[in-house]
């Protein structure tokens, strides 16, 4: 028998994007919850998986096209917010240079913020890029949880010792991450129950103002 679902969805409502640091951004006060990740990580997959929904993102056929942060709210209780992948090759410098102040400039300065869920793709070592991330992560001080994606493409044995290894790779807690596939669904309820505690603690930004 299956356990009951941490995060049962009621309702999604796409709020919109933020397409420029400074730029428009919806004016809820509920809890936001970002996802980041390199392009192509699987990030809108894990998305439609972790809501049930088949396209609340779309899933691109060219990586790297989302250039805005979107946002999603869920169940009228906290806001989901899909941030633009990092490292793809094709984006013009020009775009690269406008995606870090962006991304940093939300992640650094969102009252909402409540947690990010970092992705790491299962079949490579994390990437420079992706450590910088995790590093600028916890230099902003913000609660973060790995979802380890397309694990289905891993034998099974070699899960457990992946997750460890990229925990270890990124200087974090091997509960910290989480192993998930939107092919056959592993991880998502370990990610939505993370999730809904993420949404439940008090800000870490209250917190460390203390
Ligand atoms: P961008 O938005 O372009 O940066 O990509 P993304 O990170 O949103 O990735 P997306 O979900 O669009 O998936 C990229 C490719 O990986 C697609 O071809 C997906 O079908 C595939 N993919 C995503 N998740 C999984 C997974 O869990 N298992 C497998 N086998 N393939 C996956
Ligand atoms: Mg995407």
């Amino acid at each position: 028998m299956k356990d009951v679902d941490p995060l049962v969805i009621r309702e999604i409502e796409f709020l919109g994007g933020l397409a420029q640091a400074g730029g428009w951004r919806p004016s809820t006060e509920l809890p936001e919850i970002a996802f980041s990740g390199r392009s192509n990580v699987g990030k809108s997959s894990l998305l439609n998986k972790l809501v049930k929904r088949k396209a609340l993102a779309r899933v691109s056929q060219t990586p790297g096209k989302t250039r805005e942060l979107n946002f999603f709210k869920v169940n009228g209780e906290f806001v989901l917010v899909d941030l633009p992948g990092y490292g793809y090759a094709r984006v013009s410098k020009e775009a690269r240079l406008t995606w870090r102040p962006l991304i940093e400039g939300y992640l650094k300065h969102s009252e909402q913020l409540r947690g990010v869920v970092q992705l790491i793709d299962s079949r490579h070592e994390p990437s420079p890029e992706d450590k910088q991330m995790v590093d600028f992560l916890a230099e902003v001080g913000v609660p973060t949880v790995v979802a380890l994606t397309k694990t289905d493409k891993l034998k099974k044995s070699e899960v457990t010792p992946r997750a460890a290894e990229t925990a270890r790779a990124l200087g974090l807690d091997d509960a910290q991450v989480i192993p998930f596939s939107a092919v056959t669904g592993l991880g998502r309820d370990e990610l939505a129950e993370a999730l809904v505690e993420l949404v439940r603690a008090p800000s870490w930004r209250a917190t460390a103002q203390e």
